[in-house]
């Protein structure tokens, strides 16, 4: 059975499509060009390409659900950690690896860089025993794994801690990169004289028994589009310094990021 809910938000949807062609008076060919938008992002979309997903999100509609989902309260030190959108390349399946391994395979470039931090509630401060840490980011030449042919699971994994709440592994210094732009969502852009690249950034959901998940991305200080995200995804509040490391064969970078989570 049909929930209220579905019936009254469809019912505004067609009432503001409808607004939307009367205030501009859509012709036919405008309403058909549309159409054949809408048609061309179904075609390019499979396992590893959401088309769809990225034309909202150039349009700023996932970081605005983001936004009303999880209602941002504050983004002081003392706030559970913001949110930020899922975005298209998450999968399901990442492996669980060891506390202080790498999520690295068989790239040769590429800054190496020591992550660590706690997983703590936000209003006690005490570390939480078996939090999950799910991390995600692309490859120096800007492409997740799925999207082209690299190890299977390389540069994502899942950490679970212990009782001292800490979480600790290896990946790479992210990069800035542009979204895939060939299709629908790269003609968009164009046409509002807009840039596809995001801000560099690694991606995490963090998640706990009795607490509330959260998704995320952490930013890099140093990025030049941090002001002009493509997909809107940056808060002050994510914006994270990666420092030199010293006296680690395996790292040139480190970065130190707490996680603070609120019970359900
Ligand atoms: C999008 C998000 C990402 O994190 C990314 O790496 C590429 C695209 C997006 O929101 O479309
Ligand atoms: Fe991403």
């Amino acid at each position: 059975k049909t929930s209220p809910r579905i019936r009254k938000v469809m019912a505004s949807l067609i009432q503001h499509i409808h607004d939307f062609a009367r205030e501009n008076e859509v012709t036919v060919d405008e309403w058909m060009a549309g159409v054949e938008f809408i048609n061309e992002a179904g075609r390019m979309s499979n396992d590893v390409r959401n088309e769809g997903q990225l034309v909202c999100d150039v349009i700023g509609l996932e970081s605005l659900v983001d936004e009303i989902t999880y209602k941002l309260v504050s983004e002081a030190d003392s706030a559970p950690t913001a949110t930020a959108i899922l975005g298209p390349f998450w999968r399901a399946d990442a492996p669980r690896r060891d506390m202080g391994a790498t999520i690295v395979q068989n790239i040769p470039d590429g800054d190496h860089t020591f992550i660590q931090g706690i997983v703590k509630d936000y209003l006690t401060g005490e570390p939480i025993e078996g939090a999950e840490l799910d991390v995600w980011h692309t490859a120096p030449n800007g492409l997740y794994e799925q999207q082209e042919n690299q190890v299977e699971h390389n540069l994502r994994g899942r950490f679970t801690t212990g009782k001292d709440g800490r979480y600790s592994f290896y990946c790479l210094r992210p990069i800035s990169y542009p979204i895939p732009d060939d299709g629908p969502a790269g003609k968009l852009l164009k046409l509002l004289d807009r840039h596809p690249m995001r801000p560099a950034h690694i991606h995490f959901i963090v998640s706990a028994p009795k607490y509330k998940p959260i998704v995320t991305q952490v930013f890099d200080r140093r990025d030049e589009h941090l002001a002009n995200d493509s997909v809107f995804a940056v808060k002050d509040s994510l914006i994270v310094d990666f420092l030199p490391r010293e006296g680690d064969p395996k790292a040139q970078f480190e970065l130190a990021y707490d996680f603070r989570l609120a019970t359900f």
